[in-house]
């Protein structure tokens, strides 16, 4: 067990815990974050992606020592209710979630790929998206969400 201070959606927040175990683990339970789902457990489906410094990650897979000083965001961190991203706004209108189980992984996918390229095609979408399982098959709908979100981003 050690203490240590992380980096989550703009706030620090105290920790204690053994530094091997997972971030999701950290960030679902010592700081109730429902965003990140856990789906296989094993850097596999998606579902637990968060960004660090950015960077899309799954949080099942990372230990907490390889966060500590870094920015952690989650979906939480991307907008709320009074306030959403816009692509929080557009799975909204387009109705993109089927059951919503991946859609966090999802939109945190979809975000770090609008930073770094504010314009893709449909086929770059997808292709970020390549890693994330989503068992409804509502990918299309999302793909469109992400499309929408984008032109709005560049509005
Ligand atoms: S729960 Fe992390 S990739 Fe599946
Ligand atoms: S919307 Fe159900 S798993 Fe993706």
């Amino acid at each position: 067990m050690v203490s240590l201070v992380l980096h989550v959606n703009g706030a620090d927040r105290p920790v204690e815990a053994d530094p091997q175990t997972s971030l999701l683990g950290v960030l679902r339970g010592a700081l109730a974050l429902s965003g990140p789902r856990f789906g296989c457990g094993e850097g596999e489906c998606g579902a637990c992606r968060v960004l660090v410094d950015g960077a899309c990650i799954t949080a099942c897979d990372t230990p907490l020592w390889a966060v500590e000083g870094k920015e952690v965001t989650t979906l939480e961190g991307l907008g709320d209710e009074a306030c959403p991203h816009p692509l929080q706004s557009a799975f909204l209108t387009e109705q993109a979630m089927q059951c919503g189980y991946c859609a966090s992984g999802i939109i945190m996918s979809a975000a770090a790929l609008l930073t770094s390229n504010p314009d893709p095609t449909e086929d770059e979408v997808r292709h970020a998206l390549a890693r994330n399982l989503c068992r409804c098959g509502a990918h299309n709908r999302m793909v469109r969400a992400i499309l929408a979100a984008a032109r709005e981003m560049r509005a």
